[in-house]
């Protein structure tokens, strides 16, 4: 069964609409990405991105995907006009053939089309969405990355620049965006620290499609973060985060207030043993109850502008706004200003 039949036996819990309510993706997220959450975004009209990495067995994750579907069918009968946005799922490359198999054809019948992948070698993945139909967005924390998924095959790539949540990349966007898209014309969405509407623009200014946000979507009401995260969230700036690989292997922003809740210095942290990120050993130099993404929370440099926990309808109508708002006059307004005054 393709996607697009899948779709044909349940229209109500795809996309649905012209467009979305603004070109936006809530980052999947290990932990944070609830049912709550995922049934806010859809039903706001904008992507929302699950990672199927945070059901540890299939059984849960396919209550999860059903419970979020049936719930933004009731929303959709009930409020006929309103946009209604995809599920998108993070899906790991390291499953193996027979989960692999499983989870796609199960994500396919109930009417997923969409899929993320964020580490490892995307090939397989790639052709299996696209043998089912499906379309697929490629992480690259930097540009060989990219162009890795480019020659692939992937249909997207999510830019990651400097300041990300999560496994950030540390190219500027200005250098990374522009020139993935020098070189690719599928979709690019624009990640790290990206939080207001302004931010949408600047992504297709440089010639990104979409917005993909990750640590905005942390302090809303609905995500599924402490409300201690939140908090740190809300009162940080970046001076209260440290782009680290010491807690596992890979790279990542993470809030220092966190590790200090450990009694670990974020600027003395005991050496990892040399593990992949992915696999448990590689926090066995971490004290007890210290574990990365549960308890030492990430977040990107989007702090600076997170200072307040709303619904997520409410952050999404306030981005709408901001995004609508934004007035290039205002800025010949001011260099007007300026040059009149220099030149008077
Ligand atoms: C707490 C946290 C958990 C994350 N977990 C995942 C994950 O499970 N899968 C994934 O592909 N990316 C994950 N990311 C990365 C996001 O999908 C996205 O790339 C990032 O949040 C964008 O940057 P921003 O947070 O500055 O908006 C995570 C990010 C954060 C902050």
């Amino acid at each position: 069964m393709s996607v697009m039949q899948g779709r044909a036996t349940g229209a109500r819990i795809g996309w649905r609409g012209e467009k979305l309510t603004l070109p936006l993706i809530c980052a999947p997220m290990f932990f944070i990405s609830n049912v709550d959450l995922m049934i806010a975004c859809r039903t706001a009209g904008i992507v929302a991105g699950l990672p199927r990495h945070n059901y540890r067995d299939f059984e849960g994750f396919k209550a999860a995907v059903r419970q979020i579907n049936e719930a933004v069918a009731r929303y959709s009968d009930a409020n006929p006009s309103a946009l209604i946005g995809p599920l998108a799922i993070n899906i790991s490359v390291a499953l193996d053939e027979v989960e692999m198999r499983e989870n796609l054809a199960f994500c396919c019948e109930q009417g997923v089309g969409i899929f993320i992948s964020a580490t490892g070698n995307p090939t397989d993945l790639i052709h299996r969405v696209h043998d089912q139909g499906g379309k697929i967005l490629c992480d690259a924390t930097a540009l060989r990355f990219a162009e890795k998924a480019i020659g692939a095959g992937a249909d997207g790539i999510n830019a990651i620049g400097s300041g990300g949540g999560g496994h950030s990349g540390t190219l500027s966007h200005l250098a990374l965006v522009s020139k993935i898209r020098a070189q690719f014309n599928g979709v690019i969405t624009m990640a790290g620290g990206l939080t207001d509407g302004a931010s949408i623009r600047a992504a297709q200014a440089l010639g990104a499609d979409m917005a993909y946000m990750g640590t905005r979507f942390i302090a809303t009401r609905e995500a599924g973060a402490a409300d201690a995260y939140k908090q740190m969230i809300v009162e940080g700036t970046s001076k209260d985060l440290i782009y680290t690989a010491g807690l596992g292997g890979a790279p990542a922003n993470w809030l220092r207030a966190s590790l200090a809740q450990h009694g670990l210095d974020p600027d003395n942290l005991p050496e990892p043993p040399g593990g992949k990120f992915t696999h448990k050993s590689a926090y066995e130099h971490l004290p007890a109850g210290a574990r990365p993404w549960a308890t030492i929370w990430s977040a990107g440099q989007g702090i600076e502008l997170i200072n307040d926990v709303p619904t997520v309808h409410e952050l999404v109508g306030r981005l709408k706004r901001e995004y609508e708002e934004l007035d290039p006059e205002a800025s010949y307004a001011r260099v007007n200003a300026l040059l009149n005054h220099a030149t008077a």
